[in-house]
């Protein structure tokens, strides 16, 4: 493990190279910025889409016994008074008592080298006070309070408490409001689960560390319906299943780490839940995470709701609630574990030479194409010819002509770019082109019939 500075540097050196090369910047820099959001340029879109659809590919298209939705963000207030939201989903929030920053309490005394985990509002309280913890800036610290982490709003023109609606902080809720829909619908067969991809949204106290803790980011979620006499074998099969979600993402394996959260710092609706662990570049941090649900909001349905959510067994008259283990994925720590695992450094001819080592089925560029010199017309159409057939085929192909050869092969490779495809004077007497290879930085001649 590099010790910290040179886990900053790597950590500074990718958001550097994610802006400047058009993958991920700052939210709404022309003004100053918004804090806790980003934006996704051309080449960030697209790797972002890459991780979203081999996971859609994965885990509905490949599967018999997946259902994907789409839910509305906005929901009924309800919805979040039921589930927990209202009441439960919240941080422990102080104040710098000279400059009203406000931090999150467990982030500080985890900053000043404590362990915070699992600490109650009062024990985090104690220890601040017992260890003299101050805020970034040296001040003393309010008293630790609760801080909800929905954001509020209205819904239609009266702003009173019956218009009340929340940006939803998580995606499973629009799942288990229509597992009815669903269920009669298409009366799938138990076990059997709903998936969604979208937005969520949290008032993190200190969004940090890049993408990582945002206040707008998008999450991928599967609510796996069970018969609840099997939870502990279906809990085990998605162990094996994240594993493979991992492994599609090019994460080398000895990288992921199964954490068994405790009782004390499991949410309020988890039975059981392994957080599985990435060596970020900022050090070992949740990358997604798996929890046993029970009937825990089936159940809020019914009772809040009046409806019945049982499941009957096809061809017998035996009737339960459902209940459910939820793997829930964020995109963004996907991608940054991607980026993360991707940059690399070596050294071409005496050069340094900075590249993404992505896996090919998601970079953002899977060819790029030139010409090898821009101004001969004879070899700029046939490159066009060979652009042409790859952009049909692949979609994510480009075109670059800028520079010499050496500059467009060192710009490629910092965007990860698996190979390039050079058209020089042989093609037009052979009807091969050179593809250059992005990690060996090998050549070899193929004939265009045979790209691909
Ligand atoms: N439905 C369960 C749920 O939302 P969670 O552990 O709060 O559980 C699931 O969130 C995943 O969503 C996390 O493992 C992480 O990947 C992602 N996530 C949560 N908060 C995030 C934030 N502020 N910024 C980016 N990703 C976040």
């Amino acid at each position: 493990m590099t010790d910290k500075n040179t886990r900053n540097e790597k950590m500074e050196a990718i958001v550097s190279l994610a802006k400047r090369r058009g993958f991920i910047y700052p939210g709404s820099d022309v003004y100053g910025g918004l804090s806790g959001t980003w934006d996704y340029g051309p080449l960030g879109v697209t790797l972002k889409r890459n991780i979203m659809q081999l996971w859609w590919k994965m885990f509905v298209q490949d599967r018999e016994d997946m259902y994907g939705i789409d839910a509305a963000i906005l929901m009924n207030q309800k919805v979040w008074k039921a589930s927990g939201h209202v009441d439960t989903f919240t941080d422990p929030l102080v104040e710098d008592l000279e400059t009203h920053m406000r931090y999150r309490a467990d982030h500080l005394v985890k900053d000043a080298g404590f362990a915070a985990d699992g600490l109650t509002m009062g024990e985090l309280n104690e220890l601040i006070i017992e260890k003299e913890i101050k805020s970034p800036d040296g001040n003393d610290l309010s008293d630790v309070r609760t801080f909800n982490m929905m954001f509020k709003t209205n819904v239609g023109p009266v702003d009173d408490e019956l218009s009340v609606s929340y940006l939803r902080p998580e995606t499973a809720q629009g799942i288990f409001t229509n597992y009815k829909n669903v269920l009669d619908s298409f009366y799938p067969d138990l076990p059997f689960g709903l998936a969604q991809q979208g937005k969520a949204f949290r008032n993190e106290i200190s969004p940090r560390d890049f993408i990582f803790r945002s206040r707008e980011f998008e999450q991928m979620e599967i609510e796996y319906f069970i018969d609840p006499a099997t939870w502990e074998v279906e809990f085990e099969k998605w162990i094996a299943l994240v594993h493979d979600w991992t492994d599609a993402l090019g994460l080398p394996a000895e990288s992921i780490h199964e954490l068994e959260v405790e009782e004390a710092d499991r949410a309020h609706y988890s039975k059981r839940t392994v957080d599985f662990e990435f060596d970020f570049p900022i050090g070992r941090e949740e990358l997604l995470g798996l929890a046993y649900r029970t009937d825990f909001d089936l159940g809020n349905i019914s009772r809040e709701a009046g409806k019945n959510m049982e499941y009957t067994v096809k061809g017998t008259n035996t009737k339960f609630v459902p209940h459910v283990i939820e793997p829930s994925f964020g995109v963004e720590r996907a991608l940054m574990a991607v980026l993360s695992a991707a940059y690399t450094e070596d050294e071409v001819n005496g050069e340094k030479r900075t590249y993404l080592k992505l896996p090919t089925h998601l970079a953002p560029v899977q060819y790029a194409v030139s010409p090898l010199l821009k101004n001969k017309p004879e070899l700029v159409a046939k490159a066009r010819e060979v652009y042409t057939i790859l952009k049909k085929k692949y979609g994510n192909v480009m075109w670059d002509d800028n520079g010499n050869i050496g500059k467009r092969y060192r710009r490629q490779d910092e965007i990860g770019t698996p190979y390039c495809v050079v058209v020089d004077f042989e093609t037009l007497e052979d009807n091969a082109v050179t593809i250059r290879e992005r990690d060996t930085t090998d050549q070899k001649r193929v004939a265009i019939s045979e790209l691909g």
